[in-house]
């Protein structure tokens, strides 16, 4: 007996470390995991009732025709709305204004898509701005683009 403490021991330990997993992974483990798969069945219902933050195309029309119809029938009628401006989810909520959308008046938001660039595919219209802005005859400014062109249809 007295050569078979340390095996004692040895057991006991194993016996208390199962314990502790069994009883620690019950508590750490949430209620819904596993319940249809490795996952947990409650981040569902949470996903899904989370307000969208971007809308479908002509989510904004519903509200704003006149831009929607001056957009489509332009240039520009390919870009979506909430590229220059923002998501649909920090302005609206509930189908109500509820949240002023941010209006980018700078040179810096066409320079997104249009500032010279190697990269860029060469039928895509780019420009050098400063060079552009000059031949033009005009003074360089932060919202000197929207002296020329109109964002919602920039070549009437
Ligand atoms: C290419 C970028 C671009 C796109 C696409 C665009 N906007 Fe704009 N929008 C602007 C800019 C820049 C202004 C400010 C124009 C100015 O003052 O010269 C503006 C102005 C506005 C204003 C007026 C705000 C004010 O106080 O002057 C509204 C409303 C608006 N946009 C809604 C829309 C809607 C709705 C769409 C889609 C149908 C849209 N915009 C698409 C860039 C854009
Ligand atoms: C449920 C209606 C509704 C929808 C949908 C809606 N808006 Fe608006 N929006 C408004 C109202 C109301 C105003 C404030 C009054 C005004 O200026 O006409 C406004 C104002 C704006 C302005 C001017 C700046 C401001 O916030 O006052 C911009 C820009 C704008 N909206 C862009 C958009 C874009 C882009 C979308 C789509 C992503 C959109 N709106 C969708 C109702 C709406
Ligand atoms: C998200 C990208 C994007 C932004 C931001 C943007 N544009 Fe454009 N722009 C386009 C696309 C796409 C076209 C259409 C190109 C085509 O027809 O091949 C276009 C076309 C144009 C054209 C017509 C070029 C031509 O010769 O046909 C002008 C001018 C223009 N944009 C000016 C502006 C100005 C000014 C701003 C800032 C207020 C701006 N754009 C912001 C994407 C953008
Ligand atoms: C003084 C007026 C004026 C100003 C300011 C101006 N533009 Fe233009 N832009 C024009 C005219 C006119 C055209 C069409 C003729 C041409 O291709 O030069 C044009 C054409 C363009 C084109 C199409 C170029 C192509 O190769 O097809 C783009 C892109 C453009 N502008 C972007 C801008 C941006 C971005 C700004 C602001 C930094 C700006 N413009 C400021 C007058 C102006």
């Amino acid at each position: 007996m007295e050569h078979a403490k340390h095996i004692i021991r040895a057991v006991l330990l194993i016996v208390i470390g199962l314990l502790v997993f069994v009883v620690g992974r019950h508590f750490a483990i949430p209620e819904s995991f596993g319940m249809y798969g490795s996952y947990r069945f409650d981040s569902v219902a949470e996903f899904t009732s989370d307000a969208p933050v971007h809308g479908a195309p002509g989510a904004c029309a519903a509200c704003h025709d006149e831009e929607a119809e001056t957009l489509s029938g332009g240039k520009h009628s390919t870009v979506s709305c909430e590229v220059c401006h923002g998501p649909l989810g920090a302005h609206v909520r509930d189908n109500d204004w509820f949240a002023e959308m941010p209006v980018r008046r700078s040179h810096a938001l066409c320079a997104l898509c249009h500032e010279r660039l190697a990269a860029r595919p060469k039928e895509f219209p780019q420009v050098v701005l400063s060079d552009h802005v000059a031949d033009g005859g005009a003074e360089m400014s932060e919202s000197v683009c929207s002296e020329c062109h109109h964002a919602h249809n920039p070549i009437e």
